[in-house]
């Protein structure tokens, strides 16, 4: 049966993003809605939540966990990305947003996110998308392959990997892919690879870096003045999208980029509120093993 996704980090996210208990808040990765029905706990009965997930089961499942808040829940089979374009001009008071794949995704046999059982190579988050992880195996050029699991994974052993799946396509299943990574790295490093080799295809086929940016850029226009934006990552590269997304929305200043040109003072459209991310604690990590690359970050959009 698949497991629950226990909601990581859910004190510390829900201690920044509240802070209108009947204000609107966006959750933009429902899940099975761990995050969500703890926001909907706490607001008043005026408040709402509208949940955003691009997969169908996680839209299924969060929707039987959050039916007995009613009308106060609304839930929207939609990639983030589109925030903006779905709020049409609404503010809100908070957004959440805790990327990348949740249990019950990795947990699913049919999915094709996990190196541990052996399925169709997939890992499309919405299954309405026409590209999946099969594509990225078996047409990507070799170089472009051996780049991706290079920077989406910061796999070692990149370039070999990406030769050899190249020379045995068609890959077709998970196992295969495996197999194949198996051959190239095997040995005390091989959980570490594989693991290294499914991110880097998951976050390709998913596009989930540019999602990100394309959600952070509409952060200061679609909070109300006072309203927070709490991210909770599990990448490097995620991760410092957020934190250099959250800077340069809260300087001062546009740098000119020359000595002779003074800088371009700026009215900061958000002030950063952790300085460092917050990460879990021991206790928290040792009873749930996802929380232990979780990266937090939250930012506000100044009050009038
Ligand atoms: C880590 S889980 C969220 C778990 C949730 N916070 C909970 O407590 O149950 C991430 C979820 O976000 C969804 N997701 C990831 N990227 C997305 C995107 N760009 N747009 C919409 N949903 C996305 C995934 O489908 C997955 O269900």
């Amino acid at each position: 049966m698949a497991t629950y996704h226990e909601p990581v980090l859910c004190r510390e996210a829900l201690s920044f993003l509240l802070t209108d208990k009947d204000g609107v808040y966006v959750d933009g990765t429902l899940g099975s809605g761990g995050h969500a029905e703890s926001i909907c706990e706490q607001l008043s009965p005026r408040g709402r939540l509208i949940g955003f997930d691009a997969d169908g089961d996680a839209i299924a499942e969060a929707g039987k966990r959050l039916q007995r808040f009613g009308e106060r829940v609304t839930i929207v089979e939609a990639n983030f990305r589109l925030l903006r374009e779905r709020l049409a001009g609404a503010k809100i008071a908070g957004l959440l947003l805790d990327l990348g794949v949740s249990s019950h995704q990795l947990d699913d046999g049919t999915r094709g996110f996990s190196f541990r059982s052996d399925d169709r190579l997939d890992m499309r988050m919405d299954r309405r998308a026409q590209f999946s992880a099969w594509d990225v195996v078996n047409t990507y050029p070799e170089e472009q392959l051996a780049k991706i699991l290079w920077e989406y994974g910061e796999e070692r052993l990149s370039r070999r990997i990406a030769r050899s799946v190249v020379r045995a396509r068609p890959v077709d299943t998970t196992g295969s892919l495996a197999s194949i990574v198996e051959r190239c790295v095997g040995g005390r490093f091989l959980t570490k690879s594989l693991a290294r080799v499914f991110q880097a295809l998951r976050i390709e086929v998913n596009s989930e870096l540019g999602s990100l940016r394309e959600v952070l850029a509409a952060v200061p226009d679609v909070l109300q003045p006072g309203g927070r934006c709490v991210v909770i990552s599990y990448h490097s590269l995620e991760d410092r999208i957020v934190k250099d997304f959250f800077r340069a929305e809260a300087a001062e200043r546009i740098p000119s980029g020359n000595a002779l040109v003074p800088d371009t003072p700026r009215v900061p459209r958000l002030t950063v509120l952790t300085k460092k991310p917050v990460v879990a604690g021991k206790e928290e990590y040792e009873r749930n093993p996802r929380a232990r690359s979780a990266k937090l970050r939250a930012a506000a959009r100044p009050a009038l």
